[in-house]
């Protein structure tokens, strides 16, 4: 890696390095299940083949490279800061018998080490929250995808109606942090980052302003879905 980590940077190396083996299975009970629902439905968007190479950005421990791999064929380069949640994706992707369609890099969002419009397609998974400069990183992650290729990112969402969304936080706010404490202190500081993070995303970096980014990096024909009712948020759309 060339270039000093930069604040939040950091702050994902710190928060994911002690959660890489139990990460799995607490993100799915954690996400009261709905992870993998939102994985499916943003994997669903991909358009790819046999023949084709797919970059999974913040791959963490390739769940998304591993539906990539079976839903489509397709060969994929994930790439991930953080070297345990690597080793722990490694480990997975043997154990799926994928090594020969899924490599996983270390390697920063911020620079990624391919050529312009080398890729198929490309995804990440809970990324934006973590980066410096949010526009910045959708520009490098455009890129890298050739023309016609899919870009579809998921992250959390805040949910737009205001009586799911007082469910959702008093979830968020309370929930989250005391069921992760009762897991690790790993996972209740991840309970506290997510409490903070999803809502001060949002507040500084609204859905229109991360569509028009998008759109303004060169992609078009951009959507957004949220799923279980706004706490989930996939946006998609096609490189021109
Ligand atoms: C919540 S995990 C998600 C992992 C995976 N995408 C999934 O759906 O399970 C977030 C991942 O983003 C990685 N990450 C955060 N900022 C990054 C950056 N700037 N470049 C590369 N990876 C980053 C972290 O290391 C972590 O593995």
């Amino acid at each position: 890696m060339t270039e000093t980590l930069r604040e939040p940077n950091e702050l994902a190396q710190e928060l994911f390095a002690p959660l890489a083996e139990t990460y799995d299975r607490y993100a799915f009970l954690l996400s009261l299940g709905q992870d993998a629902r939102w994985r499916r439905f943003l994997v669903e968007r991909v358009t790819a083949g046999p023949e084709d190479t797919v970059c999974d950005v913040a791959c963490g421990t390739a769940a998304i490279s591993l539906a990539l791999a079976r839903r489509h064929g397709c060969r994929i380069v994930g790439i991930d800061q953080s070297a345990p949640m690597l080793a722990e994706g490694r480990r997975r992707v043997e154990a799926a018998g994928l090594e020969d369609r899924i490599r996983l890099e270390e390697g920063r969002a911020e620079e990624l080490p391919f050529a312009d419009g080398e890729l198929a397609a490309l995804t990440s998974g809970y990324l934006l929250r973590y980066v410096e400069d949010p526009g910045t990183t959708i520009r490098e992650l455009v890129r890298v995808v050739r023309p016609g290729g899919t870009v579809a990112a998921l992250d959390f969402g805040v949910p737009p109606n205001p009586v799911t969304r007082a469910a959702w936080r008093a979830y968020v706010v309370v929930g989250l942090p005391f069921l992760g404490g009762l897991v690790s202190a790993g996972w209740r500081e991840v309970g506290r980052v997510l409490r903070d993070s999803i809502p001060s995303f949002y507040a500084r970096y609204p859905l229109e302003r991360q569509l028009a980014d998008w759109r303004a990096a060169g992609v078009y024909d951009v959507q957004a879905r949220r799923l279980s009712l706004g706490g989930g948020l996939v946006v998609w759309g096609t490189r021109a």
